[in-house]
């Protein structure tokens, strides 16, 4: 059995129901992704561009760290369009860099080593196919290099933060003492910010949430009738926590591969946890998980953050 029809069926027998938010990107969620990332509503992807953007020289120079030859790893790098700003900087700065951006899809390493060189004349590009950890292991095997390692986008806020914090201190580990990272946190701000911001008026959310539905009908042989359920976005203040459920509409039964699922009336399926951090809760994850603060580069309404921290 796949890994994937292993977790639904595993995900969906428990009480309370949930699936896994990595399940969200196939072709269609990749695009409806993109759709997000460029709606009003959506403002992480805005944010971050902006201090990647404006701020990219300073940060070229923090990440080199004053060393002229090391490896710039990126964890989930997608078509690195906002690493690009950044990539320049370190080039114009005739360092001896090797980009490794790390994907769990082949297609996206494919892309980025035929096409990022010729982008950004000078750079080299050596990307790596596969899971983040096993990933910075294989970096690690190829040079002795110091390293650099980029997760931005918010993606931390898309594991609870006691599994980001576990990841944190597996990084610390993964790396030389003296090695940055940074990560790209979502800010506590206006909690009807964030909620709209995961219930956008267009509903591209709700279709991005809906399409794992549709996905499993696919790819599991699974019969989701998808207008019988509705999105729901919760936001937290007190927690930071974002959450994404689908709420059946009706008591309802679904077959996944002959697997038979019970829904209640509004019994909720678990998506997704967004998470969002104050500026103290990402200071305490630093020091907790082995790391010194170097910089912090916040966007001009100071809603999102990238931190670069070195490895103690
Ligand atoms: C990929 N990740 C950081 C996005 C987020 O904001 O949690 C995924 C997303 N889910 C709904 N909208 C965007």
């Amino acid at each position: 059995m796949n890994n994937f029809l292993t977790e639904v069926l595993q995900d969906l027998g428990a009480k309370p129901k949930s699936l896994r938010s990595k399940y969200f990107y196939d072709e269609v969620g990749d695009k409806l992704f993109q759709e997000i990332m460029n709606c009003n509503e959506y403002y992480p992807t805005t944010c971050e561009a902006e201090i990647l953007e404006s701020k990219a020289e300073v940060i070229a120079r923090t990440l080199r760290n004053g060393f002229d030859c090391f490896d710039l790893l990126e964890l989930g790098a997608g078509d690195a369009t906002k690493t690009t700003f950044v990539l320049k900087e370190l080039v114009a700065q005739g360092l001896q860099m090797t980009y490794m951006p790390v994907d769990i899809s082949a297609n996206i390493i494919e892309y980025l080593n035929s096409s990022l060189s010729s982008k950004i004349p000078g750079l080299i590009v050596e990307g790596l196919h596969g899971e983040y950890f096993e990933m910075v292991d294989e970096a690690n095997r190829r040079s002795t290099n110091h390293k650099a390692v980029l997760f931005l986008g918010g993606n931390i806020g898309n594991m609870p933060p006691d599994q980001a914090l576990v990841f944190c201190k597996k990084l610390a580990t993964s790396l030389q003492k003296g090695d940055l990272v940074l990560l790209g946190f979502d800010l506590k701000k206006n909690p009807a910010v964030i909620r709209a911001a995961y219930s956008d008026s267009g509903g591209l959310t709700k279709a991005f949430n809906l399409n794992l539905l549709t996905r499993i009908n696919k790819e599991l042989d699974g019969n989701f009738d998808v207008s019988k359920f509705e999105h729901y976005a919760s936001y937290d203040p007190a927690t930071g926590a974002c959450k994404s459920f689908l709420i059946s509409l009706k008591p309802q039964e679904v077959i996944i591969s002959g697997n038979k699922f019970h829904f209640d009336q509004d019994e909720y399926i678990y998506m997704e946890i967004s998470q969002k951090y104050s500026l103290e809760e990402i200071n305490g994850m630093a020091r907790e998980a082995g790391f010194t603060i170097v910089e912090h580069f916040f966007d001009s309404k100071q809603w999102f953050l990238d931190t670069v921290w070195r490895v103690v």
